[in-house]
């Protein structure tokens, strides 16, 4: 079985990075919005560490799914697509991949720019920082992050709502295909009369 994505639906690998991504942008929202309410005491660095790292994690997962998308390419639009509803996806599809790159970088920028402790992914590898100290720099990168996770937020509802438009009121398969494909039932398990 190829891994690479079919004509007619998303491959594993495509599915498990979009659905994966989408889990930890949740998650990063979460604990992206309430870093503000926590005191600024050492006690609660290890949420602002939690946040980062998983915000890195986010940047190496999109830069790979980049590449998969390259590689494996994508499936025909499903039969019967209105063009300009093509042409829409291509465009939002885009923005969302740029997003996912540059929410993480202007979060590691205003890090870097911020001048503080060390960046450590989990704990584990020490990150360089991008650019030495800059207090210009720092409040420019904060307002790109705020300002880009925002739109990043709207396009993902106008994202997943057409999505659920097309399932629930279209009756096409393009939310089932971004999902495994469902078992077949057994010839034993088909249900009959007798
Ligand atoms: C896709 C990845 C990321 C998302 C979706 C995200 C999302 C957010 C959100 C929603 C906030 C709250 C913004 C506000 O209301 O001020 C925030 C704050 C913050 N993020 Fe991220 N973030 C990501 C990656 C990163 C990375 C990689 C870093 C650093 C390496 C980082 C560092 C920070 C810091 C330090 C704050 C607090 C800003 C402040 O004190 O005002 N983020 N993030
Ligand atoms: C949370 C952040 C999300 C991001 C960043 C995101 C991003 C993307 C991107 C970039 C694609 C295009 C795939 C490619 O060309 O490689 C895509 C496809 C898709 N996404 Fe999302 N997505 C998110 C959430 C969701 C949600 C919540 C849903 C459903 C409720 C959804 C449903 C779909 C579907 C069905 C496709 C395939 C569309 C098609 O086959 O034409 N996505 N997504």
């Amino acid at each position: 079985m190829s891994l690479k994505n079919p004509v007619d639906r998303w491959g594993p690998v495509s599915q498990l990075l979009h659905w994966l991504i989408a889990l930890l942008l949740l998650c990063l929202a979460v604990i992206g919005l309430s870093l503000d309410s926590l005191p600024k005491s050492p006690k609660y660095f290890w949420v602002y560490d939690l946040h980062k790292s998983t915000g890195l994690t986010v940047l190496a997962l999109a830069v790979v799914r980049l590449g998969w998308r390259m590689y494996a390419g994508a499936p025909k639009w499903i039969p019967g697509l209105p063009t300009w509803q093509a042409r829409l996806a291509t465009v939002t599809h885009g923005l969302l991949y740029a997003l996912i790159i540059a929410i993480p970088l202007s979060g590691w920028l205003f890090d870097s720019a911020s001048g503080l402790r060390p960046l450590r992914w989990y704990g584990l590898v020490e990150m360089p920082k991008l650019i030495a100290p800059n207090a210009g720099i720092r409040e420019l990168a904060r307002s790109a992050h705020e300002w880009l996770f925002w739109v990043l937020a709207l396009l993902v509802v106008i994202h997943a709502g057409a999505a659920l438009y097309h399932h629930y009121f279209e009756g096409d398969a393009t939310l089932r295909r971004m999902l495994p494909r469902r078992r077949q039932p057994l010839p034993a398990e088909t249900p009959h009369d007798s």
